[in-house]
């Protein structure tokens, strides 16, 4: 069984992620942390809260990060063009869900006490700012020692951001974070736009999904409408269900090519948030990627694999 904690800032892709969590059998799911992102962290609190509620989940909710790990860095604006100003695709969710009480915790705090409860046993799936981990990394170094493995989506390696042409939204919304996390002794998987931007889930899929999976999953085709009308402007009719993706790599991790080497961020001026990994093996001079953790970062994806793997969680 995988016990997993996940990270996330939802988000309309963070909230199938977050089903598909669920509704694994081979996961059990030990708590979501919150952090800002695709929204504030009041809303993506909320929105978490509100998902717990709505799918039945049992896990707690531990409130996390609402500024970026750097407290000079300014903040950038939440992309309300791509997951609505609530973060849930503007559907009519309460301003505050009293009935699902939030961990008394903050999320770092939550993340080092559950990591030291099953040392050795902890999956982190992260799907939004780096924050949080950096935080308990900063707090609790020893916890990288204790760790599983992390599985990150975030970053572009061989391919363009979707933020600027250098970087990747969870990336670039704190990259001294992500370098903290991806330099850190223990193990990332880094599932990136080089192979996410391949899953799409279309429309029509959705609609079927949303027929056999229950309310959860009809809240779920409801909150995704607006979203796939973005990213039908860019990629096939349907959505990129990216979040989904580093779930999927927990239980079916033979699904992606991976390639290992350090990986460093870019924190400042053109390229700020550039994610870049230095390919072991190769010839380079001296460079701050020397004498880092060696990270493994997804090249590949059998992309149709995935996708049914995602549906076939969500409505089994
Ligand atoms: C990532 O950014 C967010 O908009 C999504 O939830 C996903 O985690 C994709 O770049
Ligand atoms: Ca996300």
């Amino acid at each position: 069984m995988h016990k997993v904690i996940f990270d996330t800032d939802p988000g309309i892709d963070d909230a199938m992620a977050l089903l598909f969590l669920e509704r694994h059998p081979d996961i059990e799911l030990l708590g979501i942390t919150s952090v800002f992102g695709n929204a504030s962290a009041d809303t993506t609190t909320r929105n978490a809260q509100f998902l717990k509620r709505e799918f039945g989940i049992k896990a707690p909710v531990a409130r996390g990060a609402d500024v970026t790990f750097d407290p000079g860095r300014p903040m950038a604006s939440w992309p309300t063009f791509v997951h609505g100003v609530n973060g849930l695709g503007d559907i009519d969710v309460p301003e505050t869900i009293e009935d699902v009480p939030l961990d008394p915790r903050p999320a770092f705090q939550f993340i080092i006490d559950t990591v030291r409860e099953h040392p050795g046993e902890v999956e982190i799936v992260a799907v939004g700012r780096m924050t949080n981990l950096a935080m308990a990394l900063a707090r609790d170094p020893e916890i990288a020692g204790l760790v599983k493995q992390v599985v990150v989506m975030g970053g572009a390696f061989d391919t363009n951001g979707n933020v600027t042409p250098a970087a990747e939204a969870n990336i670039h919304g704190d990259p001294e974070a992500a370098d903290v996390v991806f330099t850190a002794p223990w193990k990332v998987v880094i599932i990136g736009l080089d192979v996410t931007l391949q899953t799409v889930m279309t429309r029509t899929m959705m609609k079927d999904l949303a027929l056999r999976g229950g309310p959860a999953v009809e809240l779920l085709a409801r909150i995704s409408d607006p979203y796939i009308d973005f990213y039908s402007q860019q990629v096939e009719e349907g959505m990129v269900v990216h979040d989904s993706c580093a779930c999927a790599y927990v239980v079916a991790p033979e699904l992606f090519g991976l390639r290992s080497g350090s990986v460093r961020v870019v924190c400042g001026g053109v390229a700020d948030g550039l994610t870049l990994q230095k390919p072991a093996g190769r010839a380079f001079g001296p460079s701050p990627w020397d004498d880092k953790t060696e990270q493994k970062v997804a090249m590949t994806i059998e992309a149709e694999k995935v996708v049914d793997l995602i549906a076939a969680t969500l409505a089994p």
